[in-house]
């Protein structure tokens, strides 16, 4: 490529830049994966003051003659926004000794193992090598024709099918979501809790084990609340006088009850899986004028705007439902348009919940 002058030369140098970024996109991800098992947030926290180099160091698990790397591991962290340099108290900061250490921000917070709402199990299951070695054979899975998915191709089987056989995997797919319902509910508690207020019944579809359940169900000691999954999932799952555990195929049959509710359920579903299932919901719920609604915690993905990490996040969340399942993640236009399909009158978005919004359709 012949170099004609200083703005090619430099769109040139940007381009390599930007793919070379690219290229090395996953450094933060496992470095922060790193940090994590070596319990970093959690040792900077309980030192309760911002933490030198040296104070780290000899603290950490590791090999002590591997010291010198730790630098270089907190520096990418840094600078990815999970940890602060701090000035050290005076006192320490005499000459020869170190005057700045690291402290937690915001989202390190969210990974310690004391925070109630820590969301380290979801953020492990992300990075699991069994939900990463799909993405070497996504063109592979382009080309071909008989997997359902490139985890299908990579593994031989769905991931509900390997979740089944692998406890390991089970228990982490689990935790995981149980991190997310815990911190999802406690949102909602707090600033949208008129969603539940007034409801005398809910199936909660695709609950799960049940966390996100018993938050609401606690919360709302008159509303009768259904956790709704298949039967291998909910089985010796102990209710409360308010919850019930119920196994069952929401394809074949699906309690009646005034709500239903779907958390991260409905993107993992094709558009005419979706139609077919909030058809059933249609058919289970009360009428509108008796409180009927369904409640969906899903993503609605925002609109085209380079740079913005909600819509780079919720993207990523598509093409990680696109190796892993065969569902999607949505516009409003793409949820309006189900929403229709299915014969419902209308819908409202409460954009709430960060990257996820509560959507209620009513009957
Ligand atoms: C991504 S998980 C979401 C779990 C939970 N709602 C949460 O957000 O933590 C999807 C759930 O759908 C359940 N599921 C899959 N197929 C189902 C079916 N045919 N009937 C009922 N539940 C199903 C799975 O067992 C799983 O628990």
């Amino acid at each position: 490529m012949a170099l004609q002058n200083d703005e090619s030369f430099s769109v040139l140098l940007d381009s390599q830049a930007h793919i070379l970024n690219h290229a090395y996109s996953f450094v933060r991800s496992m470095s922060l994966k790193c940090a994590i098992e070596l319990e970093i947030p959690d040792i900077i926290n309980r030192h309760g003051a911002p933490m030198s180099l040296s104070e780290l160091v000899d603290a950490l698990p590791i090999n002590k003659e591997r010291s010198q790397y730790v630098y270089r591991l907190m520096r990418i962290l840094v600078h990815a926004g999970f940890f602060v340099i701090q000035s050290l108290p005076t006192t320490k900061g005499v000459d020869g000794e170190e005057r700045e250490g690291y402290s937690l921000t915001p989202s390190s917070r969210l990974l310690l193992k004391d925070e109630a709402l820590n969301i380290t199990p979801l953020f492990l299951v992300f990075l699991d090598p069994i939900m990463m070695d799909p993405w070497q054979n996504m063109s592979k899975w382009l080309r071909n024709d008989n997997d359902v998915n490139p985890f299908q191709t990579t593994h031989g089987k769905m991931a509900y099918e390997l979740a089944v056989e692998d406890p390991k995997l089970y228990q982490s797919i689990n935790e995981g979501m149980a991190s997310d319902g815990r911190l999802v509910a406690s949102v909602i508690l707090q600033h949208c809790k008129g969603i539940f207020e007034g409801l005398a019944s809910v199936v909660d579809i695709g609950g799960g084990t049940g966390t996100f359940a018993k938050y609401i169900a606690e919360a709302f000691p008159n509303l009768s609340y259904i956790n709704f999954d298949l039967p291998q999932v909910v089985k010796g799952l102990e209710g409360s006088k308010n919850l019930s555990f119920v196994g069952g195929d929401m394809f074949e049959t699906i309690p009646k009850t005034q709500a239903v509710l779907f958390k991260w359920v409905l993107h993992n579903w094709n558009d005419e899986e979706c139609v077919e299932i909030l058809k059933r919901c249609k058919e289970a719920i009360s009428t509108k004028e008796n409180g009927g609604k369904v409640i969906i915690i899903e993503m609605v993905l925002k609109d085209e705007e380079s740079g913005n990490k909600t819509l780079e996040t919720q993207l990523f969340f598509d093409m990680f439902e696109l190796t892993l399942a065969k569902g999607r993640q949505r516009s409003e236009k793409d949820w309006a348009k189900l929403f229709h399909d299915a014969c419902f009158s209308g819908y409202k978005i409460y954009p709430v919940l960060g990257i996820r919004s509560v959507i209620e359709v009513y009957p």
